[in-house]
């Protein structure tokens, strides 16, 4: 196959390997490309700065999909992970939905397969599916409502107290759920990889170095872990403990590009990574948020690829769980 053929088989794919001029200033280029195509940028807390400081908004997982509800742009660039995209692309069909990096999954999401997790459903014919918005959008076909780390407790109890529920795919924030409402959901038997590698003792010995220090945490995290936090809540609710707390000193148990937001509304504020069980490695990156970079937002940006694109059946069935989520939410 000619090089051409081999560079046009790959752009259909979604794939684009295009060398950069480096004179190229590429924030004045995103930001000229996205008023000429119309376009609005999402951006999660988890991203890289520079990628956050670029977004028309930055927020957590329910905001960008609430932000995504209401845009009047024609395109929405989603610089986030695969799922987050395609919750965009649901609630708007007619939309271009675009992704720096197609390969930016979750590791939750790719713990609850969709026939598998329709094989365990069939064991509980009499209960109500909620899905937490990290899963694929095939999943959330066979939920009854969707829900995020911010709105979860009202979701859950959104439902009679005597409807049976299945949690799927997070066990963590599942079992945290049972525990603060009083439910006994069933769970998947899932979890972030991110948010399961903290070690409770060194937590507690960094608790002990550091005394002034408020330990907050994710509830994706594991039950020990979230049984020793002050706050427990969303990649927002810890943004706005922070920003409201009088302690000046926080250990934070979530991934790293939260930091970005707390130390811009909170420059005098200290805010410690919580460890991981493995001090070598880089445990709080998701290294599929990290997938994300400016180069590739601005190559995505001008090729319009790679494009989320999904059924139109998916986008049918999933749209309803999804508009419920959003109808409480408000
Ligand atoms: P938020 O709901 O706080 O955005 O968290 C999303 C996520 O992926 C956590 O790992
Ligand atoms: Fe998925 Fe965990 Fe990354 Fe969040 S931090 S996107 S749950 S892998």
């Amino acid at each position: 196959m000619e090089q051409v053929q081999i560079k046009a088989m790959l752009e259909e794919k979604g794939y684009i390997d295009e060398s950069i001029d480096p004179e190229i200033k590429l924030i004045e280029e995103i930001n000229r490309l996205k008023k000429e195509k119309n376009a609005v940028i999402l951006s999660h807390f988890y991203v890289e700065g520079e990628l956050q400081d670029i977004a028309d908004f930055v927020g957590d997982s329910l905001g960008l999909a609430q932000a995504a509800a209401t845009t009047n742009a024609d395109m929405i660039v989603f610089v986030g992970v695969h799922f987050m995209a395609e919750t965009a692309k649901i609630i708007n069909p007619s939309k271009k939905v675009i992704l720096p990096d197609l390969k930016a999954g979750c590791s939750l999401a790719e713990s609850a397969p969709f026939d598998k997790f329709k094989e365990f459903k069939t064991k509980y014919p009499d209960h109500k599916v909620i899905s937490y918005v990290n899963c694929s959008a095939e999943l959330k076909t066979l939920s009854d409502i969707v829900c995020t780390s911010a709105n979860a407790q009202k979701i859950v109890e959104s439902f009679p107290k005597n409807q049976k529920l299945i949690f799927a795919p997070d066990k963590n924030l599942g079992n945290y759920l049972n525990n603060l409402t009083g439910r006994e959901m069933v769970l998947w038997d899932g979890a972030c990889m991110v948010h399961e590698q903290y070690s409770l003792e060194k937590i507690i010995a960094l608790m002990d170095e550091h005394p002034d220090a408020e330990f907050i945490a994710h509830p994706e995290c594991e039950k020990p872990v979230l049984l020793v936090a002050k706050h427990i809540g969303s990649t927002t609710s810890l943004l706005n403990y922070v920003k409201k707390s009088k302690a000046n000193k926080f250990i934070v148990a979530t991934e790293s590009g939260i930091f970005h937001q707390m130390k811009k509304a909170c420059p005098d504020k200290i805010f410690l990574a919580a460890p991981s069980i493995d001090s070598t490695c880089g445990c709080n990156d998701c290294s599929y948020m990290k997938l994300n970079s400016l180069q590739k937002l601005y190559v995505c940006l001008k090729h319009e690829i790679p494009e989320v694109t999904l059924p139109e059946e998916v986008i049918e069935k999933a749209k309803l769980p999804i508009q419920r989520m959003l109808e409480i939410s408000k």
